[in-house]
């Protein structure tokens, strides 16, 4: 079956299994690697993708549900990395192995448009459903503090 989907702002029709979830699509049909598989079952955070502007799960989405809706993934964040969290990401040293941070970047991209200024609670909160077993929390945490102040235009 044909399935049309807007991805990172370009149209694809892919004849696929509308069943099929949506992390598959992106990277084994769209070469769209950044976003990880971690756990497929929703736990663990590796493959959140905004959908019309709020986080998803792509392993738990079915690409149906993607049909008529504006995926952003990793690589569609910003146009050539400068969205003020990647820059946080990079002025701060976030990841250790970095298999968990595109996940993590786009959980807080929704954060951060939504509380532009969040506390350590707000935080803790928003990103308490992406998981790093590296461990790196508090730097995240400080990037985010961090990609605030770029945002506001401090920096
Ligand atoms: S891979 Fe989707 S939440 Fe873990
Ligand atoms: S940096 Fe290794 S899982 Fe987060």
């Amino acid at each position: 079956m044909l399935v049309k989907l807007n991805i990172n702002y370009k149209e694809y029709s892919l004849d696929i299994d509308p069943s099929t979830p949506l992390l598959w699509v992106l990277r084994d049909h769209l070469n769209l690697v950044g976003t990880k598989y971690g756990c497929g079952v929703a736990a663990c955070g590796a493959c959140v993708v905004h959908m019309d502007g709020e986080a998803v799960r792509s392993c738990v989405t079915k690409i149906q549900r993607a049909v008529g809706k504006k995926i952003v993934t990793i690589e569609g964040l910003s146009e050539d990395g400068n969205h003020p969290l990647q820059k946080a990401w990079k002025e701060v040293d976030v990841p250790q192995c970095g298999y968990c941070h595109s996940g993590q970047i786009m959980s807080a991209a929704v954060l951060l448009r939504e509380i532009p200024n969040p506390t350590d609670e707000d935080i803790d909160n928003a990103m308490s459903g992406n998981i790093c077993r590296c461990g790196t929390y508090i730097r995240i945490r400080k990037a985010i503090k961090l990609a605030a102040e770029f945002q506001k235009g401090k920096i």
